[in-house]
């Protein structure tokens, strides 16, 4: 039986994974996080790859502490950058497929139209630069695919999402940044576009189609329109007040508009995705039952 070995699966793309997999029975899934393998050792990640055979290694494993990232950027560059070299040259050794996700924060912001695949990168934080890196070392190898997602969310670990939602039912009033444009992303879509991605490919290598696609949700927001919407579905009382992000400063500094063109992955991988307000009723419903 093929295996798919997911690294970093205790994260918020790797549980979603973790979830959805169970739909495709024709092949073993391996998860491991931190404890398991720790992809900062190439040692360790040459040897269970050659062990464990995988047809697909899917890394959703990333140092993603975006601010704290400015004062650990040994840190951040180890896990995003060289770590990610661990797992292109395992997977070079072993003929293994790999997808890698990356993110809109290789992108300075400064665009005003969706960001190509092929748009010249320029990031602004020690996060997208770390993750620059990390493409850069997947795609030398011809095997792989980087996938750039952005403003992710789920009902795992912590997230915007989640943050409004308690936030909406503690305070009266919450004042959130409406000069940042994007698109959030269920983390359970980009999941399921994975999987889909990797069917077509075990049913018809010659689908497989390396580089860099985009995936996010579709639509267009700011963080304050994304804000107002969680509160709106949570049906809080709470007012939610647009604020300039000068006025939110952070220690990495965010793109002003970090909108994902999805053009290519849609032509190339049929994939067809959800409008964000739809997504995020989808994973509030979730998350209002728990
Ligand atoms: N979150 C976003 O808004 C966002 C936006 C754009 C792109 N992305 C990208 O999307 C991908 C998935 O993000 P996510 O939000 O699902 O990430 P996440 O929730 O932070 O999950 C990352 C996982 O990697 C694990 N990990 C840390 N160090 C490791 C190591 N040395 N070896 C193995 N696993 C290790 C983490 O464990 P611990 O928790 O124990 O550290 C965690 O379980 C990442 O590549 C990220 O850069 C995320």
């Amino acid at each position: 039986m093929k295996k798919i070995l997911v690294t970093g699966a205790s994260g918020q793309l790797g549980n979603e994974l973790k979830f959805l997999s169970n739909k495709l029975n024709s092949v073993q899934f391996i998860y491991t996080d931190y404890e398991e393998l720790d992809i900062t050792n190439a040692n360790a990640i040459a040897i269970f790859i050659a062990e464990n055979s995988p047809t697909f290694v899917i890394n959703c494993a990333a140092y993603t502490a975006v601010d704290k990232a400015e004062s650990e950027q040994q840190k951040a560059e180890l896990l995003n950058a060289s770590a990610v070299r661990n797992l292109t040259e395992a997977c070079r050794q072993n003929n293994s497929y790999f997808i890698h996700i990356s993110t809109d924060y290789v992108f300075s912001g400064c665009s005003y139209r969706p960001y190509n695949e092929d748009d010249t990168t320029s990031p602004t934080s020690t996060y997208g630069r770390t993750k620059l890196q990390g493409e850069k070392h997947a795609l030398t190898y011809d095997k792989s695919i980087v996938i750039r997602t952005a403003w992710l969310y789920s009902c795992y670990g912590n997230n915007f999402v989640k943050t409004m939602f308690k936030l909406g039912s503690q305070r009266n009033e919450l004042n959130v940044v409406f000069d940042q444009i994007g698109t959030p992303t269920y983390a359970a879509d980009l999941a399921s576009a994975i999987l889909q991605i990797i069917e077509k490919i075990l049913v018809d290598p010659t689908t497989f189609k390396r580089g860099i696609y985009h995936y996010s949700n579709e639509g267009v927001c700011s963080w304050y329109d994304f804000a107002r919407k969680i509160i709106q579905i949570g049906n809080y009382t709470c007012t939610v007040r647009p604020i300039e992000a000068k006025d939110y400063p952070t220690p990495a500094k965010r793109p002003y508009y970090s909108v994902l063109s999805k053009k290519k992955i849609k032509d190339v991988y049929s994939i067809t995705i959800p409008h964000w307000e739809d997504s995020l009723i989808s994973c509030m419903k979730i998350l209002m039952n728990e």
